[in-house]
C-alpha cells in the first residue's frame, strides 16, 4: 500500500505509521526523522533545516522534494510506504505526484488525522526525547521508568525545540495555513480518509485500519 498519514503537529502520524510499517511490512518515510538525523550527523542539509526547524516553519519545498525523490527511489520502498509529515504543501503534494507517476506506482490512501489544538498542545509539551539515543517518551501517556531519564541508555530526557509552546502555536499556525488546504487536493482525487485522532493509540489504530480496511 502506498500510503500519506496527514494531520497536524502531534496528531500521532508518527506513532500510528510505526504501527502500520509493523502490521504491513512497509517503510515508514517521515520527512521530519530524516532532517533531524542530518541535523545529528552535522551535515549541509541537518545545519538549513535545523533553522527553519527551531522556529517552527517549514523546510523550502525543492529540499524536501528532493529528498523524498531520493527516498521513494530506495528498493524497500518497491512494495508500498507510510509518507509521515510529507506532503506539507501544495506544491510537495504535486511534486509526489509527479514522481510517483514516473514510477506508474500511485497513492492508494491519504489518512486524515483530526485533532483539536488544545489535545495537540498536551501531547507534544509532554513529549520528551533521549538526548543520547533519541528514544521517545510521553510524561503523560508513556513516561520513563525515572523521571527524565532514558530507561533504555540512562541519558538525560531533553524537550524538542520545536515542542516549546510559542512553536507549537507557530506550528499550529502554519499547519492551518500551508498544509491544511491539502484536503481539497485529495478529496478532489477520491484519496481522502478522515480519522478521529482522539483516543488511545489503539484506539485510534483500530479506527485508521478500518479506513484502510485492514483487519
Ligand atoms: P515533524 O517531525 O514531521 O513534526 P510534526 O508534523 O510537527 O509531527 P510531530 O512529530 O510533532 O507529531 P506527529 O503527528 O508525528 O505525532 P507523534 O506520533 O509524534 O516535522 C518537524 C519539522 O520538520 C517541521 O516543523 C518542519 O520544520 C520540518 N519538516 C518536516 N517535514 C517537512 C515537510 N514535508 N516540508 C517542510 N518542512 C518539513 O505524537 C506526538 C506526541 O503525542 C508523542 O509524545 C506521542 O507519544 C503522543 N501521542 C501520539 N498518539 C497519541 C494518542 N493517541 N494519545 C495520546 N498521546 C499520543
Amino acid at each position: 500500500m502506498r500510503l500519506v498519514l496527514f494531520g497536524p503537529p502531534g496528531a500521532g502520524k508518527g506513532t500510528q505509521a510505526k504501527k502500520l510499517q509493523t502490521k504491513l511490512g512497509i517503510p515508514q518515510i517521515s520527512t521530519g526523522d530524516i532532517l533531524r538525523e542530518a541535523r545529528r550527523q552535522g551535515t549541509e542539509l541537518g545545519r538549513r533545516a535545523a533553522e527553519y526547524m527551531d522556529q517552527g516553519e517549514l523546510v523550502p519545498d525543492e529540499v524536501i522534494l528532493e529528498l523524498v525523490r531520493e527516498r521513494l527511489s530506495q528498493p524497500d520502498c518497491r512494495d508500498g510506504f507510510v509518507l509521515d509529515g510529507f506532503p506539507r504543501t501544495i506544491p510537495q503534494a504535486e511534486g509526489l505526484e509527479g514522481i510517483l507517476e514516473e514510477m506508474g506506482r500511485p497513492l492508494d490512501r491519504v489518512v486524515s488525522l483530526t485533532v483539536p489544538d488544545e489535545v495537540i498542545v498536551e501531547r507534544l509539551s509532554a513529549r520528551r526525547v533521549c538526548g543520547r539515543c533519541g528514544q521517545e517518551y510521553n510524561l503523560k501517556t508513556c513516561p520513563p521508568r525515572w523521571d527524565e531519564v532514558c530507561d533504555r541508555c540512562g541519558g538525560e530526557l531533553v524537550q524538542r525545540p520545536d515542542d516549546r509552546p510559542e512553536t507549537i502555536r507557530e506550528r499550529l499556525r502554519v499547519y492551518k495555513e500551508k498544509t491544511e488546504p491539502l484536503g481539497s487536493f485529495y478529496r478532489e482525487r477520491g484519496l481522502w480518509a478522515k480519522v478521529d485522532g482522539v483516543g488511545g493509540v489503539e484506539e485510534v489504530f483500530g479506527r485508521v485500519r478500518r479506513a484502510l480496511g485492514i483487519l
